[in-house]
């Protein structure tokens, strides 16, 4: 197996502050889909930034196996004056001029994302999930084997997020993408992830592996398996004793 990340004893402090990762360790195969999940201001936006390189460590070391690296922030970031396709292909146009073939893979991104009537239209123009998910095309445009995912559903209803994380799925699945998904839903990661590092304090402290088959159907969430697998991860982020 080819490892996709390594980050080894990575630390990172925002000057004048206590230290946001402290010896952070991460291990991501080729092709895998990794889950992260914390409490809020645990650091998970942080570990992501640096796997990303957005932010560079102060000690430790990251590799990436990795030339071209997607991001989706937590909002969609959509630029307003654009077209939906404009702002899918806005990765290209800051590199190179926008070829053909690059406006057919953004229609084909778009049409794969149930957005394919809608190239035309402006962000404004558009619903909440909607513009998730212009802003999943617009991260996979240039064809990232790296994809990198700050809570991008979290702002969504419940319905319209199941639907993405279908989509996100089937998505990574086809093009073989490695992704790390950062969430504070259980039940998202449980349902997305292959493994789930549960994050405290600025470091993995734990990793669970899903026993889920992939592909997964829609109906796996009702599943004892599911379930079970959701009461594992709230164990061990010791969510376990807190009263209903
Ligand atoms: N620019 C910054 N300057 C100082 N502290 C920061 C900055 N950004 C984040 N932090 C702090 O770092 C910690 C981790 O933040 P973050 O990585 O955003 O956590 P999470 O994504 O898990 O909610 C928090 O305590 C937060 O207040
Ligand atoms: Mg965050």
């Amino acid at each position: 197996m080819t490892t996709a990340l390594a980050m080894r004893q990575v630390s990172f402090t925002f000057p004048g502050w206590p230290p946001v990762v402290q010896g952070a360790d991460l291990d991501v195969q080729a092709g895998e889909f990794r889950c992260l999940v914390g409490r809020s201001g645990c650091g998970k936006t942080t570990l992501l930034k640096l796997a990303a390189g957005l932010l560079q460590p102060d000690a430790g070391s990251i590799v990436r196996d990795s030339r071209e690296i997607g991001f989706v922030f937590q909002s969609p970031t959509l630029l307003e004056w654009l077209r939906v396709e404009d702002n899918v292909l806005l990765p290209v146009s800051l590199k190179r001029r926008v070829t053909p073939a690059d406006a057919a893979q953004a229609h084909a991104l778009l049409e794969q994302l149930g957005l394919g009537a809608h190239a035309r239209r402006y962000p404004r123009q558009l619903s909440g999930g909607q513009q998730s998910r212009v802003a999943v095309a617009r991260a996979l445009i240039l064809r990232p084997s790296l994809l990198l995912l700050d809570e991008p559903f979290a702002a969504l209803d419940a319905i319209t997020r199941e639907e993405l994380q279908h989509d996100l799925l089937e998505l990574c699945r086809a093009q073989g993408t490695t992704v790390v998904f950062v969430t504070h839903d259980i039940a998202e990661a449980v349902y997305l992830g292959d493994r789930i590092g549960v994050v405290d304090a600025g470091r993995v402290v734990d990793e669970i592996a899903v026993p889920l088959p992939k592909p997964r159907a829609t109906g796996v969430r009702s599943s004892p398996a599911f379930t079970q697998a959701c009461a594992q991860v709230r164990a061990a982020m010791h969510l376990d004793t807190v009263d209903a």
